[in-house]
């Protein structure tokens, strides 16, 4: 099974960035958590970060078809992206949306998310434990 996890702008600076809220580990740290985590499970992972919407849809459009299923964490994108939205509504895979913090308890903007009625599930504020529990329930979707 063949898993994309794509992370959106921002989430690059994990470690750096309102350590409060996202904690100090960086985002090498959370790519090996979650490789760490799928080290027994039949499932092979492939990685994307970028800041660029954008480049986001270009890997997605390019890409998706050699993917069983995703997990996107769009970062800021979440709360206004239409073109992510439909993106995801064109490539129509089974999709689950992470988020480290829980958007629901932050400033207002944060609590909508312009793709949550379109993905499969949404896994929030669980840190890096919202990665690992996306990829199980992805696995058990698409088995
Ligand atoms: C985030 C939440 C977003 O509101 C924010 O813009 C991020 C990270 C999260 O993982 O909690 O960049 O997606």
């Amino acid at each position: 099974m063949n898993i994309l996890i794509i992370n959106g702008p921002n989430l690059n600076m994990l470690g750096h960035r309102e350590i409060d809220i996202y904690g100090n580990k960086s985002y090498k740290d959370l790519i090996d958590h979650i490789k760490k985590s799928t080290i027994n499970k039949h499932v092979k992972l492939k990685f994307y970060q970028t800041n660029h919407e954008g480049k986001i849809i270009d890997y997605l459009q390019k890409h998706y078809h050699k993917y069983d299923g995703l997990i996107i964490n769009p970062g800021a994108l979440t709360h206004y992206s239409y073109v992510l939205r439909d993106c995801l509504i064109s490539i129509n895979k089974p999709t689950i949306e992470v988020h480290l913090s829980n958007i629901n308890e932050r400033e207002d903007f944060r609590r909508i998310s312009v793709i949550k009625d379109i993905v499969n599930d949404s896994i929030i504020g669980l840190g890096f434990e919202s990665y690992t529990k996306a990829i199980d329930q992805l696995m058990e979707m698409i088995k």
